[in-house]
């Protein structure tokens, strides 16, 4: 297997990110549109907090015909795959990326009605402070989902997982930021905090 230096502002590595990853981050967005559905939301603004090259949202902009979504991120090649996925196609209205730092997200207080931040904590420096962003641009009875690799003995096949933290840790770095009280929960490969009053 050929060896990328792992940064994402570099194309051969988000090539090679998005070539491993498009399949499950899709599945992702499959479940949290069932879920979204379950909990009766129809329709508002979903912010994506790191969304990469933005698989998880153009599944959820198709599946939820109502919402509007914006996906932030500082990484140029995966940006640019993400916007070439909606130009010049019918969800371009409802589906924006954008190039900024999740640490000063460039909304005003209480914009969204969703905010997701899925397998990206453990890329982010000064989590608190996304945390806090999160909390600003996030609708007082929005909804939160953060998901993330969970540190484990995986970590011993997989050099990502390696890097996560556990979830405890998050736990420790949630608790002190000015995030509302929400659920923690965890699999084999996840830790997620939620914050979505059923
Ligand atoms: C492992 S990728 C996950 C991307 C996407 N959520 C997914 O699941 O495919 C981590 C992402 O976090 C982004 N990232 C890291 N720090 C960031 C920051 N301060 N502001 C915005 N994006 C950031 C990276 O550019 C990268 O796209």
């Amino acid at each position: 297997m050929k060896k990328y230096k792992k940064d994402f502002s570099n194309k051969d590595f988000a090539d090679y990110y998005i070539k491993r990853h498009k399949k499950i981050i899709e599945k992702l967005g499959y479940d949290y549109a069932k879920k979204l559905a379950s909990m009766g939301f129809k329709r508002g603004k979903i912010l994506d907090a790191g969304c990469g090259f933005g698989g998880m949202d153009i599944v959820l902009v198709k599946r939820i015909p109502g919402c509007e979504i914006i996906g932030i991120d500082l990484s140029d090649p995966l940006l640019e795959y993400a916007n070439s996925c909606v130009s010049n196609t019918n969800l371009e209205n409802r589906l924006k990326f954008k190039k900024c730092d999740v640490r000063n997200i460039p909304f005003k207080d209480n914009t969204f009605d969703v905010v997701f931040s899925v397998n990206m904590f453990h890329s982010v420096n000064e989590p608190i402070i996304m945390l806090n962003e999160i909390e600003r641009v996030l609708k007082p009875n929005g909804y939160l989902f953060i998901k993330d690799l969970r540190r484990s003995w995986f970590g011993i096949l997989e050099s990502e997982v390696k890097s996560a933290f556990t979830l405890n840790e998050a736990k420790k770095l949630i608790e002190q930021s000015k995030l509302k009280k929400g659920t923690f929960s965890k699999s084999i490969l996840w830790w997620n905090f939620e914050i979505c009053q059923m």
